[in-house]
């Protein structure tokens, strides 16, 4: 597998259309966390200093192909100017006159930003009409949405197909960080996999028990495998409905030497609020009128052990509603210990995932984790040994690209 980098294309005086994702966390019209913006940086001012114009395209939450105003990249310019230092200059659509006015009168050393890629209903459905109309808006695709790239939209993957295509800073080094600790890892490797849904992360959590040595599971997914054994959970979070699917991935762990390990014991509240009166009991003596809102001392113990025991370590989701203290007790305590030994050289640690990274920094243990990817579901697929459509596009019969 072979794809540019922006080493191989000419930049000078080009229009760079650049996919970024910079789908970040906003409360009240303000970004909460700026790291995905922060990773983007190289790519920007790679291209700005070769004398390139980057064109940003992006997209913002799932609008489903409307123009919802509440889903435009407008409010993110303030932080996108002050974290790339350059000043940005805004589209109100990403194609078409709008777009084509703002690129043609875009000066050296400004940046463009395109309106909400998804408020155009072709991008999900990777229309090639709308891909050649963002096509018209570039001379140069550079593709730096590693976190975007298990999607296969026109702006991931239909337009790298249209323009000499490359791939961006970070995408490059999510590939080589994600490639270097976990392609060949060192045995055992644990995974943690947290959050609320089993749902969501079925296939994740299947193709994984084949993969790993041992899987924590933790936070509302947790509830639904406890559930599934027969255990009341009280009013917990749990999908009753997926019990069988429970059952089956425990079946399947089982069978290929995969250790499950679920919370002895947990926390529990009668509301979900911080500061909320709470108590730890058994796993499998929840009253009925309460909830299960992080894991219990003895079972941080039990993860802190897994990590002990482990080489390498998978982290994507909270082990419990880190969101709201003191339930972010047990994630806090095992990702602290995961960071020990990471700094300490006894772990290749790797998370992923927009929750999983701000309760890592809520913990101050991101710093020493070996590597903190951008992405969450693109990174989930990728470990399952999936391919991300947004980066197969990107390749090259060319050996030495
Ligand atoms: C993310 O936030 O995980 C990426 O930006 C992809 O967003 P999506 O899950 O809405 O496709
Ligand atoms: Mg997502």
């Amino acid at each position: 597998m072979a794809w540019k980098t922006l080493d191989d294309m000419d930049l000078d005086g080009k229009r760079v259309l650049t996919r970024v994702d910079i789908n970040v966390p906003v409360e009240d019209g303000r970004v909460t966390d700026a790291t995905r913006i922060e990773r983007i940086c190289a790519t920007v001012q790679d291209i700005l200093n070769r004398g390139g114009k980057p064109v940003l395209l992006a997209h913002f939450g799932r609008p489903k192909g409307t123009h919802n105003p509440e889903f435009s990249l407008q409010p993110l310019i303030p932080t996108l100017e002050a974290v790339l230092g350059a000043p940005v200059v805004f589209a109100a659509d990403c194609v078409g006159p709008a777009a084509q006015a703002v690129v043609d009168a875009l000066q050296p050393g400004q940046v463009a930003l395109l309106e909400n890629t998804r408020f155009h209903a072709g991008e999900e459905k990777n229309d090639a009409g709308l891909a050649a109309q963002m096509a018209e808006l570039g001379d140069v695709y550079c593709n730096d949405a590693f976190s975007a790239a298990h999607r296969a939209h026109a702006s991931t993957e239909g337009l790298a197909h249209l323009l000499p295509a490359c791939a961006g800073r970070l995408m490059q080094a999510e590939l080589s960080a994600l490639e270097s600790a976990l392609g060949a890892p060192e045995r055992p490797v644990l995974a943690v996999v947290g959050g609320a849904k089993v749902s969501t992360k079925l296939d994740l959590l299947g193709n994984l028990v084949e993969k790993v040595d041992m899987l924590v599971i933790g936070g509302g997914m947790a509830n639904t495998f406890l559930a599934a054994q027969g255990i009341d959970v009280g009013k917990s979070l749990c999908e009753h409905d997926m019990a069988p699917t429970a059952r089956e991935i425990v079946d399947k762990a089982k069978a290929a030497g995969c250790e499950i390990i679920l919370p002895g014991d947990v926390v529990v509240a009668r509301e979900f609020k911080a500061g909320a009166a709470n108590e730890t009991v058994a796993a499998d003596a929840c009253p009925a009128d309460a909830m299960i809102l992080d894991a219990g001392p003895e079972s941080v113990k039990t993860v802190q052990a897994a990590i002990e025991r482990a080489k390498t370590l998978i982290w994507n989701g909270p082990l419990g509603a880190f969101e709201i203290e003191p339930f972010d007790t047990a994630t806090n305590a095992a990702a602290k210990y995961a960071a020990k030994r990471s700094a300490g050289g006894k772990l290749v640690s790797v998370a992923g995932g927009g929750d999983t990274v701000s309760a890592l920094n809520k913990a101050g243990a991101s710093e020493d984790f070996t590597y903190i990817s951008t992405a969450g579901g693109a990174f989930l697929e990728w470990m399952e040994g999936k391919v991300l459509p947004g980066v197969a596009a990107l390749e090259t019969d060319d050996e030495d690209a």
